[in-house]
């Protein structure tokens, strides 16, 4: 059995003693505020046991991490009809960039920059009767923790500052890609980036994605097979948006990160996993978090290369 533990108490220490330089996330002006020096990490195996070094038991705002889940709950319900208004191919442009949107022809990328975020968030005002009640109940039961909620002030933070998301899916509404209203997809969207939630309760709802879509511990299969495989390939070549290279080529896991500073990420049939580090390097993404990945998979001798 690997020294689980023992590896995230090191890779803690050494974070600790020394972290890779990055800035907090201003541009929501409600997520500036938190402390940088919160560090946190927290591994889930897929037999259900736990890991932990740090601040693992934080709450803190997932935001683009919530791609991965409702990307996952619009599966359940579309299936392949989804790919007609989102593609699969990673962008190489930073996570909110405009450019491509318009010569694909409102098409995004991936479900996993913003634009394509937006488009699920489309998507899912048609599947859900209540939508933020529902996505909710579905981050609950794949995580397994049920007291997860929306932090309010970070949903009006972000939508009291949201010109380029209001322009995107302006646009895409423009090319006949967004059906509901321009204002009830942004409600929607940045509601569900604005949920809270520690690093193990991320590990949890990450290690089903590792366990081949089966809730821990119960005989709840919460995704399939084929569309948990699906969700990990597009962490893995579209989680880290113009970064999702050099992830691969450092961590070598599917992994999706956040603007409030948490990366979380799988290793299919062992353990999904969860760091938080709010200090972002030039790509948006957690450089703490990051590093702490990389030490993981050095350390362990285990990525999915
Ligand atoms: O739409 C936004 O800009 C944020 N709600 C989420 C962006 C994000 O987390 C990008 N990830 N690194």
């Amino acid at each position: 059995m690997m020294n689980y533990q023992g590896i995230l108490t090191q890779i803690h220490q050494e974070l600790s003693e020394s972290r890779p330089s990055g800035t907090v996330a201003a541009y929501i002006p409600e997520l500036a505020g938190v402390s940088p020096q919160k560090l946190g990490v927290h591994l889930t195996t897929t037999s259900g046991e736990n890991f932990a070094a740090g601040d693992s038991e934080e709450p803190f705002s997932i935001q683009s991490i919530t791609k991965v889940l409702m990307l996952a709950r619009a599966l359940i319900s579309t299936g392949r009809a989804l790919w007609e208004r989102v593609r699969v191919e990673p962008s190489g442009d930073p996570f909110n960039s405009l450019v491509q949107l318009e010569y694909e022809g409102g098409i995004p990328r991936n479900p996993f920059i913003n634009a394509g975020a937006l488009v699920v968030s489309d998507v899912l005002l048609d599947q859900l009767a209540n939508p933020k009640e529902d996505y909710l109940e579905f981050v609950r039961r794949i995580s397994g923790h049920h007291g997860i909620g929306y932090q309010e002030s970070v949903a009006a933070s972000e939508w009291a500052h949201a010109h380029r998301n209001r322009a995107m899916v302006n646009l895409m509404k423009a090319f006949g890609n967004i059906r509901h209203d321009v204002e009830a997809v942004l409600d929607f969207y940045v509601h569900a980036c604005a949920i809270n939630m520690s690093c193990r309760e991320l590990a949890r709802a990450f290690a089903v994605l590792a366990n081949g879509g089966r809730a821990l511990g119960s005989s709840d299969q919460v995704l399939s097979l084929r569309r948990t495989k699906r969700v990990n390939a597009l962490m893995q070549t579209c989680g880290l948006y113009d970064e999702a290279g050099e992830f691969a080529f450092r961590v070598g896991l599917p992994g999706k990160s956040g603007v409030g500073g948490g990366v979380a990420a799988v290793h299919p049939g062992l353990y999904g996993v969860a760091v938080w580090s709010p200090p972002l390097n030039e790509k948006g993404n957690s450089a703490a978090g990051i590093a702490a990945l990389e030490r993981l998979t050095d350390l362990t001798g285990a990525s999915i290369f």
